[in-house]
């Protein structure tokens, strides 16, 4: 059984859309292992998005990630990274398809609402570094209509 981190960025909970993300995976029907909101400071942000430090893009990303509550999450289910990222959609919205979330509520790259971890190992990573005190364990009631068990 697989986790990702997915987080609805600051645009994302100003703009109310933390139900609706959440809503998405729900009815996949990933389970939800994990959730707080976090304010987080551009040093901790700096840490999570460190494989792309020397972008020219980095100072406005971490200044946009600090600018406002984070919608932290774990989801647990079958081929949750790739699936994630497949839900999310592209990371510049214009090139999303339509039915993905960005495709579906966003527009520019440097607004693009919701994270989503780009392999197990950074899941992984991502997962130690915003949930250091662990994710909660629980039998999802869908779990044998989701699943074949
Ligand atoms: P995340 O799920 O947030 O990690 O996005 P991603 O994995 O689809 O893309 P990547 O990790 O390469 O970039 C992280 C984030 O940086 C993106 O989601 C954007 O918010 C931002 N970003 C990436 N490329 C650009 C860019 O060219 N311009 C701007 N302004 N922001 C960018
Ligand atoms: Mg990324």
């Amino acid at each position: 059984k697989e986790r990702t981190f997915i987080a609805v960025k600051p645009d994302g909970v100003m703009r109310g859309l933390v139900g609706t993300i959440i809503a998405r995976f729900e009815q996949r029907g990933f389970k939800l292992v994990a959730l707080k909101l976090v304010h987080a400071e551009p040093a901790f942000l700096e840490q999570h998005y460190a494989d792309l430090k020397g972008k020219p893009f980095f100072p406005g990303l971490i200044k946009y990630m600090s600018s406002g509550p984070v919608a932290a999450m774990v989801w647990e289910g079958l081929d949750a990274v790739k699936t994630g990222r497949a839900m999310l959609g592209a990371t510049n919205p214009l090139a999303s398809a339509p039915g993905t979330i960005r495709g579906d509520f966003a527009l520019v790259v440097g607004r693009n609402i919701c994270h989503g971890s780009d392999s197990v190992e950074s899941a992984e990573k991502e997962i130690k570094l915003w949930f250091p005190e662990g994710v909660v364990q629980y039998t999802h009631a869908l779990n044998e209509w989701v699943n074949e068990v």
